[in-house]
């Protein structure tokens, strides 16, 4: 069966994502806009991300009485994969302010469309984290996937990727290579052109958001 039927994958059916991604993709969208607009798509993606984290308990006292609260342990590592990851990071740190941000440095050779790595900081306790890999684009899944592998290398067990926008060839291979991770996608997009760029799409995340195109 495809994994389009994934019950780890998680496709957002939110009118405020679907409007936000609609601005995202325009041409005519400008880069202090688009750059809001990811992060305002992240925050809300991040909410759903993060619904199963494990709560830990702990005796509050209100102005009334004591009570149970609940809380989440220092236990979340947000990774960005370089550049466009970072539009992501300001506003997972708004919901989860104690995670920890690791940065996994790939870019697409232009020929080959294979990540290469050119960076790759964790913090030293990765491995009890649970880590959040960002990126706004999962196309061939190839940088995805090759970040997952660095983590998994320094021992993660617990692994969400989260993506704005994903093609179809990019969850399979996901799906196919890291069957234990969850993806959460703002939108499921058609397909890939021959360069590899998602279509729909909105073109290349990283120069959009940067003002490199
Ligand atoms: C883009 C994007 C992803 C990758 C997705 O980065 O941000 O990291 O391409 O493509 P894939 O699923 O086929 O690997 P890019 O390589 O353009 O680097 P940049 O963020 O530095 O622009
Ligand atoms: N990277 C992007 O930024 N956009 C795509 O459509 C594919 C890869």
């Amino acid at each position: 069966m495809s994994n389009l039927y994934n019950p780890r994958l998680h496709i957002m059916d939110h009118p405020l994502i679907k409007h936000k991604i609609s601005m995202l993709r325009r041409k005519e969208t400008n880069t202090k806009d688009f750059r809001q607009l990811v992060s305002e798509i992240a925050l809300m993606i991040g909410y759903e991300a993060t619904r199963d984290l494990p709560l830990e308990e702990a005796e509050i006292e209100t102005p009334l009485m004591k009570t149970t609260g609940y809380f989440l342990p220092k236990q979340v590592c947000l990774t960005p994969i370089l550049r466009a990851g970072l539009g992501m990071v300001d506003a997972m740190l708004t919901l989860i302010p104690a995670a920890r941000v690791g940065h996994i440095g790939l870019y697409r050779d232009p020929k080959t469309f294979k990540p290469v790595e050119y960076y790759c900081k964790l913090p030293p306790d990765v491995a009890e984290r649970v880590v959040i890999v960002l990126d706004p684009m999962l196309a061939t899944g190839g940088s995805a996937s090759a970040a997952i592998g660095f983590l998994k290398k320094r021992g993660v067990r617990l692994i969400k990727l989260v993506n704005i926008i994903g093609a179809p060839e990019g969850v399979e291979v996901i799906f196919r290579e890291h069957p234990d991770v969850d993806i959460y996608l703002g939108c499921l997009d058609q397909k890939l052109n021959d360069h590899a760029y998602i279509l729909p799409g909105l073109g290349d995340a990283g120069d959009r958001l940067f003002g490199t195109l």
